[in-house]
């Protein structure tokens, strides 16, 4: 950015998307022309890299703040966001400390103007379809809490559902008395028609709604569009988790033909931590009501949670788009899947370590790797690695493993995969 003033730098639209939108912000509420921009610029764009090895990934490697020396590799439980959105995050609240008046003026524009539409085409979706919420797990209680549904009438979920996905139900069941039924779901999968037969045969006449991840916290990825297409068949609505799954690859939500979509963006989207997203499909609107208005239509559905949110959180958004655009999404897909791929082989060269995630793309998510390794305890490892190898990994010990979760975003290395190979191999009673 030598030589050119952040404003005016903003004001050439080198910052791309992002830019130049800023350059018709805040009209309605003009700050004085000395003071900090609320709404800061972008830094550099990024340059879309050219390959999925490490060097075509140095210059977005360095768009993070991570300390030398420390590997993160739990973006599955919670993302590690570039330099810039957490910048972001903390020009905003300074802002509004400054200059409250001028400040939310032009956060709301950005939110409205940036985040709303720039989501809803990064996700294949209508603008009017999308609510802001504050993660994954609040979108799945608003999305459960509208449906349509009477005593007796079955809600059909998979045996691998987070606790986020499958609480809400547990509420609607004691009180609305409805009744939720469990498909059980292998890991690893191995053919994601399992999961088709295990829905078909448990739909019955009473069944009104399925729902499902997208790719569990397991990393199993669920053939979502033909479950969508087998509810819609059987005039059944359809709701999908998709915390696992928003940001690590391309996705359309009109095409995926689910009724419900939740998710997180402080994941695989590398947006600011207290953010996510509630996608309800317009044509389901009649059967899928608000949970806050009386009065809601389905012109006007209202199901975003009212009242004051985290602006500054929510307008930082418009920076994690702007790195997502920048880099590509196809890229983040293809460069996560070289990772975990990487690491798998790493893994299959070792004894003792079995694979619980799924080896194809047919059924597994490209960024996280999911392995028990005989005679470890998955949990204790969890600091054992982080102490001796400054790597952050996860355990899995769940659905009858005890198995460790690797979750590996566009910044790491392979070196990075190598060390934590190592570090694992140091966890095998001698
Ligand atoms: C599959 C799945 N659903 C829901 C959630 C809850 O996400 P949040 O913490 O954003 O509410 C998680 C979190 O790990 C998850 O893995």
């Amino acid at each position: 950015m030598a030589g050119l003033s952040r404003r005016a730098f903003v004001g050439a639209g080198a910052t791309g998307a992002a830019g130049a939108w800023l350059t018709g912000c805040g009209q309605n509420t003009p700050r004085p022309d000395d003071s900090t921009p609320a709404v800061p610029p972008d830094d550099v764009p990024l340059a879309r890299p050219d390959g999925v090895d490490d060097p075509a990934w140095a210059h977005v490697r360095a768009a993070f703040d991570l300390e030398a020396g420390t590997a993160y590799m739990n973006n599955a439980g919670l993302g590690m966001p570039p330099g810039r959105v957490a910048r972001a995050v903390a020009d905003g609240y300074r802002a509004i400390s400054r200059e409250p008046r001028w400040a939310t003026g032009e956060l709301r524009e950005l939110v409205a103007g940036r985040v709303r539409p720039g989501l809803a085409a990064f996700l294949g979706a209508d603008e009017d379809e999308l609510s802001l919420t504050r993660n994954a797990t609040e979108a799945l209680h608003l999305s459960a809490a509208g449906f349509d549904l009477r005593p007796g009438d079955e809600v059909v979920f998979t045996t691998q559902e987070h606790p986020a996905g499958r609480r809400p139900w547990q509420l609607r069941a004691a009180r609305d008395g409805i009744v939720t039924r469990e498909v059980f779901v292998p890991s690893p999968l191995l053919r994601a028609d399992d999961v088709i037969e295990a829905f078909e045969a448990a739909l019955t006449p009473r069944t009104r709604v399925i729902a499902f991840c997208h790719v569990t916290r397991g990393g199993h990825l669920y053939p979502v569009r033909r479950l969508a297409a087998l509810a819609r068949d059987r005039d059944i609505l359809s709701h999908v988790d998709g915390a696992q799954a928003v940001g690590m690859f391309p996705l359309d939500l009109h095409d995926l033909g689910c009724d419900t979509y939740s998710a997180s963006l402080h994941k695989w989207f590398l947006g600011p931590t207290g953010t996510g997203f509630l996608y309800v499909r317009a044509g389901a609107r009649d059967r899928i009501r608000s949970a806050f208005a009386h009065d809601a239509t389905p012109e006007n559905p209202a199901f975003e949670p009212p009242g004051t949110n985290d602006l500054p959180v929510r307008a930082a958004l418009a920076a994690s788009l702007a790195f997502m655009e920048q880099i590509g999404i196809d890229r983040v897909e293809a460069r996560t899947r070289f990772l975990s791929d990487y690491l798998k082989e790493r893994l299959a060269g070792m004894s003792g370590a079995r694979l619980v995630s799924g080896s194809t793309p047919e059924t597994s998510g490209p960024a996280s790797t999911i392995f028990e390794l005989e005679g470890v305890d998955a949990v204790a490892s969890v600091p054992v690695i982080a102490e001796r190898a400054s790597i952050h990994i996860d355990e899995h010990r769940r659905d009858g493993h005890e198995a460790i979760r690797v979750s590996t975003h566009v910044y790491n290395t392979t070196a990075e995969i190598d060390r934590l190979v190592e570090a694992l191999a140091g966890l095998r009673p001698a």
